[in-house]
């Protein structure tokens, strides 16, 4: 999951061709010049919203466009705005601990 123009999609699904016209941020393209995290990766590390990591790309990818489109998203916006990112280790009640904090709410 990167975000193409600010919109998170899995990088598997975008053409080359289009992907080419479009700005593109990965995970380690969220830190600021001077390496500082981005808030929702901060977030993530305080709430412990992570444990095999498998997940952790999309979903720390797939907040920060959430909270792009909706700074202060609910518990059901939460939900409903990370739908295609599963964690098989079963962290969500973290992750959305981790929006929130992330969140202006
Ligand atoms: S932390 Fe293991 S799949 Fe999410």
């Amino acid at each position: 999951m990167v975000l193409f123009d600010g919109v998170a999609n899995p990088s598997c699904l975008i053409p080359i061709e289009q992907a080419s016209e479009m700005k593109i941020t990965t995970l380690e393209g969220l830190a600021d010049e001077n390496g500082n995290l981005h808030k929702v990766q901060q977030a993530f590390i305080d709430e412990q919203a992570a444990q095999c990591g498998y997940c952790l790309n999309g979903l720390v990818i797939a907040s920060v466009a959430l909270l792009e489109e909706n700074p202060s998203p609910t518990d059901a916006e939460i939900q409903a705005g990370l739908y295609r990112n599963v964690c098989r280790c079963g962290v969500h009640s973290r992750v959305i601990k981790a929006v929130k904090r992330a969140s202006n709410s």
